[in-house]
């Protein structure tokens, strides 16, 4: 039992989706006079409006470890982080954390999963069994991988359980917690709603649409991507699209020679406050991004997924999520519907009520007192 000291976990983060994630799980664990919180940021985004931005809007800490790998192949940056992470956790024995904690998806979550293991220090994983069951994704390598080799699996929807038991996971690794990112999204509504971009923007309540793109299967294929612009131009003459556009995306609009002055409005990423008014106030929502489908959810405004699939399922089922994939006629019919009678209504899944990260804490807590 660790009763004579604090217990330590080393909190990981790297990517965008990451820092909402994180957020709550530090301030739950810092609330708490039983813990003591490493944060480490490897560095996989680091340009301000992809990072820093964040962590000022969502009050997170500045990092006690930045370890400022940066972008590269696959391979380059999940083995930069785990040599960087390496050095920082054998380095100081001092700093060796009774727990490695770990969210998401990205390059980072399997980075540092892997070396926590193999220096075996136990490893938890927040948002553990979503499963999309397509192997192209790099998302859904990291997360069968990660999950492979935790020690908690803290799961967001009962499909995430499903998946973990058909998987042959111990039952008693696996805990329905709820979904950490919205603990932000419901602890953050005032300084949502006091964000200016509605009128920054010009836009007015209701009368836009918002689209993000960012995966590698929309966008790094110019010729797969120019086709979906060119359905989102169709989109943007029913309603008015604004487009905060991913680095990866900028690049790729750039090499698609894709004319950005026209129909739909592209804007530099924003920040969490400010992307989440938008949203907020939308009419609807094109995206491909994982935690948008559960932003959109909670706040009951219809999501159109441009993917094949999605690992969130309980969006579609219970919330206000449809997955057409790139299917012109589909999101047509869809954007049709939406604009008619207001499209799909959903409901709020079970333990998406702002308490995950108390939940996440408690069994962790628990553990480590008994043992
Ligand atoms: C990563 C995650 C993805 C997540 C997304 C959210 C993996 C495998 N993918 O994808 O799951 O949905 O983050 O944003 O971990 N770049 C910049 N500035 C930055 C970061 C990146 O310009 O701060 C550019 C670089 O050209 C880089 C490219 O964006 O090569 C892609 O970044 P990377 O982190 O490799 O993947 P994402 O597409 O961001």
């Amino acid at each position: 039992m660790i009763s004579d000291r604090k217990i330590r976990v080393m909190l990981i983060v790297g990517a965008r989706p990451n820092f909402m994630k994180a957020a709550p799980l530090i301030k739950a664990m810092n609330t708490s006079p039983f813990f003591d919180v490493v944060l480490v940021h490897t560095g996989q985004h680091y340009d301000a409006n992809m990072s820093d931005d964040f962590f000022n809007d969502l009050d997170i800490p500045k990092p006690d470890i930045s370890l400022g790998v940066g972008s590269g192949t696959h391979a380059e940056q999940t083995a930069k982080i785990m040599m960087a992470l390496e050095t920082s956790l054998v380095s100081s024995s001092g700093l060796k954390p009774d727990l490695v904690m770990v969210v998401g998806d990205v390059n980072s979550t399997i980075a540092a999963a892997l070396t926590a293991k193999k220096l075996h220090i136990p490893v938890a994983h927040v948002e553990a069994g979503l499963r999309s069951f397509d192997e192209k994704m790099p998302e859904e390598i990291n997360r069968v991988l990660t999950d492979r080799i935790s020690d908690f699996l803290f799961t967001t929807e009962k499909s995430a359980n499903d998946n973990l038991q058909r998987e042959g996971v111990p039952q008693n690794k696996i805990h329905f917690t709820g979904n950490v990112m919205i603990d932000s999204l419901l602890k953050n509504q005032k300084k949502i709603d006091a964000s200016k971009i509605l009128e920054k923007e010009n836009l007015e309540e209701k009368k836009y649409g918002v689209i993000t793109l960012h995966r590698p299967s929309n966008v790094d294929n110019v010729g797969d991507f120019a086709k979906l612009i060119t359905v989102s131009e169709k989109v943007a003459e029913k309603i008015p699209l604004i487009f905060p556009v991913h680095p990866r995306t900028k690049n790729q609009l750039k090499e698609a020679g894709i004319k950005t002055n026209a129909g739909i409005r592209y804007i530099e990423p924003l920040g969490y406050a400010d992307f989440m008014k938008l949203v907020k106030n939308a009419k609807l929502v094109l995206t491909d991004s994982g935690g948008i489908q559960e932003e959109t959810t909670v706040l009951g405004i219809p999501c159109i997924t441009l993917r094949d699939n999605t690992e969130r399922p309980i969006t579609v089922e219970v919330g206000t999520n449809i997955v057409t994939s790139s299917d012109k006629d589909k999101i047509m019919r869809e954007v049709n519907a939406i604009l008619t009678d207001g499209g799909k209504k959903g409901n709020v899944p079970m333990y998406w009520d702002g308490k995950a990260s108390e939940r996440i804490v408690e069994i962790i807590l628990n553990h480590f007192r008994k043992l």
